[in-house]
């Protein structure tokens, strides 16, 4: 029988949970929540720290934390540990599995940890503020890099802060991106920084030093990138002055990549793996640009008219046309000229081509947009660029 409180200590990985415990309570009295199969395997001890890893709320692992939380609620006291989710995720990518190698306990997952956090760090905690305040369970708030207390409204000001810049040397910033695999934008790192490919260069200075400066007006503030890749089109509109830009993309790997290189440039751009024309997304933006995702979408012309209910002002779309290389191996026929909608091949990893003559109709039929006008791809000559003005 449990007499005196239970001390738990929760929070992400690498949120300083074990280091507060052998501070405050000393090593031999850890108790870890993820090795109990149940309940009953709780230690008959008043002395022990239940140390609870957040994340297994969230990555599908089993775990008991919550239940215990329940059943105890009247007689535990719960530490939670936070902190800004950049200075998290640096930790998490500078942890070292030396150590655990040495120890023969299992390799820290860096990535994986990574994404997760990257996904639902603000949403984790939300949840486990709500749950501890339902259950009227005793809770302090600590501040992991300075293990001070909080209260409850800092708290979720830290949590919500998207864009705290964190210190890094050389070194750091090399073992980050070591973690990154650009194989769809064929880049390198060289010496700590991203190197562009070349193709690449050219569609970031056609976007922003020719189509955006000569169609958009001056005062554009806000932009999302959707389907963004490793999201070099939004590091660019932050060069270029853009104040709010939002990155989507539902690839794990290519958003893994995207934070990475958020937290190593200290950028303001928010990445999410929201898919927007599924979720009900509301919020609007001066620019939209959907490069070269329009031809992988199953409801295509949908997703065309969601793109004008969220555009303020200019949208661009690159999309392949018939004469697509890939799409011309799926057929023997030659359309470009019509307003005509090819059906690609899933094997092909596309669902449907468009003419120019196909866009043109579809945008005007259904009133999206108020102009458009095409542009040859720089690098690719079966791509199109349409800039769509409202
Ligand atoms: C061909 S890549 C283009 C990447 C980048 N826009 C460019 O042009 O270099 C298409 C990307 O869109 C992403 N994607 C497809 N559907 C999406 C959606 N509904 N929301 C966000 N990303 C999506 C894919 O995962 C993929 O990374």
């Amino acid at each position: 029988m449990i007499k005196n409180k239970i001390n738990i200590v929760i929070g992400v990985s690498s949120s300083g949970k074990s280091t507060f415990i052998k501070e405050k309570f000393g090593k031999e009295k850890i108790c870890f929540a993820n090795r109990l199969k149940k309940i009953e395997d709780l230690p008959n001890s008043n002395n022990i720290v239940l140390h609870i890893n957040l994340l297994r709320w969230v990555n599908g692992e089993k775990d008991i934390s919550k239940e215990i939380l329940n059943k105890f609620r009247d007689n535990i006291q719960v530490f939670v540990m936070i902190d800004y989710k950049s200075e998290i995720l640096k930790r998490i990518l500078l942890r070292t599995s030396e150590q655990e190698k040495l120890e023969k306990i299992r390799v820290y997952p860096n990535r994986k940890v990574f994404s997760e956090v990257s996904m639902f760090y603000e949403f984790i905690y939300q949840e486990l503020f709500q749950m501890l305040i339902e259950l009227k369970i005793d809770m302090k708030i600590i501040h992991s890099t300075c293990h001070t207390n909080i209260n409850l409204a800092e708290a979720e000001n830290i949590i919500k802060n998207n864009n705290f810049k964190v210190s890094l040397t050389k070194d750091d910033r090399e073992k980050m991106l070591s973690y990154c695999n650009f194989s769809y934008t064929k880049s390198k790192i060289k010496d700590g920084n991203i190197k562009v490919n070349h193709d690449l260069q050219s569609r970031l200075d056609f976007i922003f030093n020719k189509i955006i400066s000569t169609h958009c007006e001056n005062q554009l503030e806000s932009l999302i990138d959707i389907g963004c890749d490793s999201g070099l089109f939004c590091f660019e509109a932050e060069k270029c002055g853009f104040k709010k830009i939002v990155g989507t993309e539902l690839k794990e790997e290519r958003f893994l990549n995207a934070n990475i290189l958020k937290l190593v440039n200290n950028s303001i751009v928010n990445f999410s793996t929201t898919n927007i024309f599924v979720d009900n997304y509301k919020e609007q933006f001066d620019v939209v640009l959907l490069l070269n995702v329009i031809h992988h979408l199953k409801y295509p012309i949908y997703s065309l008219d969601k793109i004008s209910q969220i555009c303020k002002k200019c949208a661009i779309i690159e999309f392949p046309t018939l004469s697509d290389i890939k799409f011309q191996d799926t057929t023997t026929s030659s359309l470009e000229h019509g307003p005509y909608i090819g059906v690609s091949l899933s094997v092909k990893d596309q669902s449907f081509v468009f003419s120019k003559l196909a866009i043109k109709r579809i945008i005007e039929n259904y009133n999206m947009f108020r102009e458009v006008k095409f542009y040859e791809s720089p690098t690719n000559p079966g791509r199109i660029i349409a800039v769509c003005i409202k």
